[in-house]
């Protein structure tokens, strides 16, 4: 099927195809679409995360929730079913759960306006494709490229088609994240030099289900061993590299403007050895030396690191860290030439205005006299109590915001399929450099040139 079948379908199917197109070929300013009030959305993937962006979609009332899709009938959808009943009532969604590939069926509606992919990662870059190819705005769960062809299939197919796609990185909406972004905007740290970010969470019991955790993607510790492997844990046996690169990634890409003035060049990476989940399997008690997790051989380095330079001169460290006992952290600091901001401490320090040498402390929101009250971002000041009880401490509800209220507004996305191709593409590239001994990659530059043009967009509105 040629791509001009489907861009001419798409334009007749759908009112966002003036969004998507005008928005691509001119690449850097704002567009004309029509204007919508309610966007039909439909939900593929509704497991651990997924029925949490179910929940915030019902509770809208410009999202019209039309259909969901999830093989999994055992937990997942009837799961869906009793946050749909308690927040629709009778009203009917459609089910698609005829195995991995009835999201096909699902997109085929033409009721549908956009789509929200919540599923495991080697599927979301063939999900948003068909997706796009099927006049249907896709927003994209975080990380997800087997290779660096899925990052180049999803900016040609969004070029072909003139359908955007929208990054659902929701750390760039976290309130610290968004107080400091606002920082650096306002110059306070000077100019900015280095970043760093990360994900840096003990996953061991989710890859190894302990019961205790709700996170999905897990393996049950059964006799079974990996054999009863959902999906994330087969990532960690078969792949060593930044598996998870986009929650450190995403928030100090938009302080930079990378994609927007600014963009990422190349990287190295290098991997610790692996020990972590060999180690929490023999140690647990429903495990040990004999179980057979534990004749498993893990390939991830239980810390990956990854250095990047970016086109104007700053540095940016990354830190993958899943398989070790540790409390959560995201490891982000961004530094300038008068100052920086570190998240595990808290604390800032600015030249001429902290005491010399000692850090301070960003502070509480509800206070004004502090940092992060001077500088809360005028995102979190709005929709505070719309977002309080949305997942992860509200920014959730900041990611579903966006991606509707740019629907509706016809405006382009503030994280677009650049960002995401770009975000997406450290793991391959990570996993390169690692298997090289910590070669330096190339970073594609997926704008095509575009970079140099285009404007900067996130956090600048105050409705999305
Ligand atoms: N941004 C965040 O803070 C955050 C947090 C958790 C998970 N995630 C991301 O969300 C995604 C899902 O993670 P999860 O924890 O919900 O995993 P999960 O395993 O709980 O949910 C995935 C769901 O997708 C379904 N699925 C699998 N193949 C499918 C297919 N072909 N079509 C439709 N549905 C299919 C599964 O049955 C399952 O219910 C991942 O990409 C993960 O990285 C993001």
């Amino acid at each position: 099927m040629s791509t001009t079948w489907h861009r001419r379908k798409f334009i007749k199917s759908s009112a966002i195809a003036t969004v998507g197109i005008s928005a691509l070929t001119s690449g850097i300013q704002s567009f004309a679409a029509p204007k919508k009030n309610k966007v039909r959305m439909g939900l593929i993937g509704v497991g651990a995360r997924g029925v949490g962006h179910l929940g915030l979609c019902l509770r809208r009332a410009d999202v019209e929730v039309v259909a969901i899709c999830d093989p999994d009938t055992n937990w997942a959808i009837p799961n869906a079913r009793k946050k749909i009943q308690e927040l629709y009532g009778n009203k009917k969604v459609a089910e698609y759960t005829n195995g991995n590939e009835d999201y096909l069926n699902l997109l085929k509606r033409d009721d549908i306006d956009a789509v929200i992919i919540a599923t495991p990662w080697e599927w979301h870059t063939v999900q948003a494709i068909a997706a796009m190819k099927a006049g249907k705005t896709p927003a994209v769960e975080v990380c997800g490229a087997m290779d660096l062809q899925d990052c180049w299939d999803l900016v040609n197919t969004s070029e072909a088609t003139g359908v955007p796609v929208f990054g659902m990185e929701n750390v760039c909406y976290r309130r610290d994240v968004l107080a400091v972004f606002n920082m650096v905007k306002q110059g306070l740290f000077g100019e900015i030099i280095h970043l760093q970010g990360g994900y840096q969470h003990d996953l061991r019991g989710v890859k190894f289900n302990d019961g205790e955790h709700l996170y999905g993607g897990g393996v049950e510790f059964g006799e079974k061993g990996l054999s009863e492997a959902k999906w994330r844990t087969l990532h960690s046996v078969h792949r060593n590299g930044d598996l998870y690169p986009t929650h450190g990634l995403g928030p100090v890409s938009n302080t930079i403007d990378i994609n927007r003035g600014n963009r990422l060049v190349s990287l190295v990476s290098m991997a610790t050895k692996s020990r972590g989940l060999h180690k929490y399997i023999v140690d647990h008690p429903k495990g040990g030396p004999n179980h057979p997790n534990a004749k498993v051989e893990f390939k991830l380095g239980d810390i990956v690191s990854t250095l990047i330079k970016c086109n104007n001169g700053e540095t940016i460290m990354l830190s993958h860290d899943t398989n070790s006992p540790r409390p959560y952290s995201l490891n982000f600091r961004v530094q300038g030439t008068e100052g920086l901001w570190m998240d595990d401490q808290k604390s800032l320090y600015v030249q001429g205005k902290s005491p010399n040498d000692q850090w301070e402390k960003t502070g509480d929101f509800k206070d004004p006299n502090s940092y992060f009250g001077k500088y809360d971002h005028p995102l979190w000041k709005r929709f505070e109590k719309d977002a309080s009880g949305a997942g992860h401490g509200g920014m959730d509800y900041f990611v579903i915001n966006a991606f509707v209220e740019c629907i509706k507004r016809g405006v382009e996305y503030p994280l677009d399929v650049y960002d995401l191709a770009t975000w997406y593409a450290i793991t391959p590239l990570s996993e390169r450099s690692v298997a090289e001994g910590g070669m330096v990659q190339a970073i594609p530059d997926f704008t095509k040139g575009k970079w140099m043009n285009r404007k900067p967009t996130f956090g600048l509105s105050d409705e999305y």
